[in-house]
Formats: structure tokens, C-alpha cells, sequence
């Protein structure tokens, strides 16, 4: 049976379990297992469960705790009585939050009482310092937004369950089909959530995961130094999306100011800057590294050819690690035709494309 923490909530790009067994298995090395673009974490979370001990992080809150969340969990009777502590205490709460202009996609998106037990968990998960409280927020953002009229187990209107929609669009098509929202109790969505997603057996050896930026890695796991053997990761793919548009609900569910204008630094458009940015990232992983190290990368873009791709990655590494620098395999290549990503923007069929590489570092 698929490990029941791997689709605790949806996210862009990510690896198939599959890929991660396959290069774990084919190497023969034995150290700590990193990715420092996690996501939701597949890459550690199946080292995990494979036996190996494994790190990573993000710079996305919502990839850091869902990640967070399945590599590091709390016992199930501690959720349990962590839920039954938030619901007892929900019932006094009273919300001073204003949703501004957005007031009315919030109207529209959650019923009332559905709406204020999400604000007061919003309010009141400490998910950043806290694992159980890491859990709780991870099985709300899965639970969120989805095709509510499909399931009794997501909290809003019709939404999909992959990607927040833009607050005007919904508003429209929520009111041109007078889709209204669903009345839900978050607490009894939660526990059961929590019963179906541990009738898995968590892995016995835990992981870290760290709310970061790949460029600081290093500063992050100072515990990790010349550990790492193994690495599996994604980086950002150039072209696409910067993993926040998307999630915008998530986001705000995690903390954020839901009228925050997404921030972008250009280096997911430009290929000077992501080529900038990929040394950077390696630069902030190298003092982790082991004599002898294992990379696996998929990378993918909007019309990035094999070779380009290829040679971004391999000069990239052998100018931040200044090491011997080897491809052991090259892998695959496969045209993504229908990423969320490009369900996002509109786009027509997409050139997005994946490739797959394998190097060696001594
Ligand atoms: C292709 S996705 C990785 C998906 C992952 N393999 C999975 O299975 O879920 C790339 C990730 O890189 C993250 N990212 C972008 N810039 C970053 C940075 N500077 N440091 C760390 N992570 C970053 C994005 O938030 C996104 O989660």
C-alpha cells in the first residue's frame, strides 16, 4: 500500500515515489539522503522509509510543512487529544481578523462557522515550532479547497484541490452558479484525516526539515557537515510558476497576508539569474557534502533542451563545489503536458519538459 503521508496535500512538480526508490537503490552509498528544493518532501520521506536518514528544505511555508509534517510526525494519540484541546478551546474563540477586500471570496469560499474554526486554527497552530501542531496545519491544508461537492472532507466551495484559484475568478463562478459553501466541522474532517493517514505506521527513523533557503543550507543543518551522501532533488523549474501563486490560500492559512503581492526576484524567468541562482543554491549545500556524493536532479523549464539543461547544471556545480564533477547517467527526458503550473497561467499545451540527471562528486 502507497504510504498514506505522501498525498497528506497536493503540490507542483512533484517526484513520482518510484524516482526516489529507484536512485536510492542504485546507489551504494550510505550517508545522510538532502534535498534542498523538498516540496513536500518525497524525496526525504521515501529515504525515510526506506531505512536511510534523510534532510531537506524549503522556502515555501506550505512545502516546509507538509514536508515537516510527514518526516517528523507526532504520535496519533497526541493528535488526537491536540484536536480535542483546539476544538474545546475554538468554541470561545472570536476572530477580530478583517478579510479586506477579499472579504467577499471569504464569504463566498467557506460557511460561517466553517470559516471561524479556520481562523482560530489559523490563529492558534504554533506549526513552526511545534510538530503536532505541524500536523494539525498540514492536514488542514490538504483539506482546505477542494471539489467539496464530490467530498464531505474539504472545507470550502468548489475549488480544486490542486491549486487555489484567483479570489475574482472564484467569486464569479461561484456566484454565476450559485455554488455555495458547504457547512463543515474542521475538527471531525481533522480526526478523521488524522485515523486514515496513520492506519500507515510512520517510519521508524525521523527526518529534518528546515523553512529555508537552499543558498543557507548549510547555516541550517550545521549537525550535517560532509554527511550528506545522497542527493535528490528539483530545483525550482525556469519558466514555470515560483510555487506561490498557486497556493496563495494555503499560504494565508500558514500566516501570510493573503493581499501580499507574490515576491519574485526574477531568477525564475530569467536564465542568467537562474543560472546565478543554481550556482548559489550548491554554493549553500557544498559544506554538507560527503567526499564522495551522489546527485540526482530533475529539472525542468518552458522549452529548456536537454543540453542546456545539462550544462547549467554540471557548470553550476563544478564552480560552487570545485570538485571533479561526473555524469553517471543521463537519465530521462519527458514533455509535461498538463502541470498544474500551466493550468495556473493559461497556458496553451505546454513545452514544459523534465529532465533527468545523475552526477558524481569526489
Ligand atoms: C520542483 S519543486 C520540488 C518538488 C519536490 N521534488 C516534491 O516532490 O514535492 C521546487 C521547490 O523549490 C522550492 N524553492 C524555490 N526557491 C528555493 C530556494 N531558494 N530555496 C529552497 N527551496 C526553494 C520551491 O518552493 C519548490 O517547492
Amino acid at each position: 500500500m502507497r504510504h498514506r503521508f505522501h498525498s497528506i496535500c497536493p503540490y507542483f512538480a512533484t517526484f513520482p515515489e518510484a524516482f526516489v526508490e529507484k536512485h536510492l537503490a542504485a546507489s551504494s552509498l550510505n550517508g545522510v539522503v538532502f534535498d534542498p528544493f523538498c516540496g513536500r518532501g518525497t524525496a526525504v520521506f521515501e529515504s525515510l522509509i526506506q531505512g536511510r536518514r534523510g534532510a531537506g528544505c524549503d522556502i515555501n511555508p506550505v512545502a516546509a510543512c507538509i514536508a515537516g509534517a510527514k518526516c517528523d510526525p507526532p504520535a496519533l494519540p497526541d493528535l488526537l487529544e491536540r484536536l480535542s484541546l483546539l476544538e474545546k478551546e475554538s468554541i470561545h474563540y472570536h476572530s477580530n481578523a478583517s478579510a479586506g477586500n477579499l472579504s467577499e471570496f471569504f464569504s463566498l469560499c467557506f460557511a460561517p462557522e466553517t470559516y471561524a474554526q479556520i481562523l482560530f486554527l489559523r490563529d492558534s497552530l504554533n506549526w513552526q515550532t511545534d510538530r503536532t501542531d505541524r500536523f494539525v496545519a498540514a492536514l488542514s491544508l490538504g483539506a482546505l479547497h477542494g471539489e467539496s461537492h464530490r467530498s464531505p472532507n474539504y472545507f470550502s466551495n468548489r475549488m480544486p484541490r490542486t491549486i487555489s484559484t484567483n479570489p475574482a475568478y472564484s467569486v464569479r463562478w461561484w456566484r454565476e452558479n450559485d455554488y455555495t459553501a458547504p457547512v463543515r466541522d474542521v475538527f471531525s474532517i481533522l480526526r478523521n484525516m488524522s485515523h486514515y493517514r496513520f492506519a500507515s505506521e510512520p517510519p521508524a527513523f525521523r527526518g529534518e526539515i528546515a523553512l529555508t533557503d537552499a543558498r543557507k543550507a548549510a547555516e541550517r543543518f550545521p549537525h550535517l557537515l560532509g554527511q550528506i551522501t545522497d542527493v535528490i532533488t528539483s530545483p525550482p523549474y525556469l519558466n514555470t510558476t515560483s510555487y506561490r501563486e498557486d497556493q496563495w490560500l494555503r499560504l494565508w492559512f500558514l500566516g501570510e497576508d493573503a493581499e501580499n503581492p507574490i515576491r519574485d526576484d526574477g531568477r525564475h524567468h530569467s536564465v542568467k539569474k537562474y543560472r546565478a541562482f543554481l550556482e548559489e543554491s550548491w554554493a549553500g549545500v557544498t559544506p554538507l557534502l560527503a567526499d564522495e556524493v551522489r546527485i540526482v536532479v530533475r529539472i525542468g523549464g518552458r522549452k529548456l533542451p536537454k543540453e542546456e539543461a545539462c550544462e547549467f547544471l554540471d557548470s553550476a556545480l563544478k564552480r560552487a563545489t570545485r570538485r571533479s564533477v561526473q555524469i553517471q547517467d543521463e537519465g530521462e527526458s519527458s514533455l509535461v503536458r498538463n502541470t498544474q503550473a500551466n493550468s495556473f497561467l493559461g497556458s496553451k499545451p505546454s513545452p514544459t519538459v523534465e529532465h533527468d540527471f545523475c552526477f558524481l562528486l569526489h
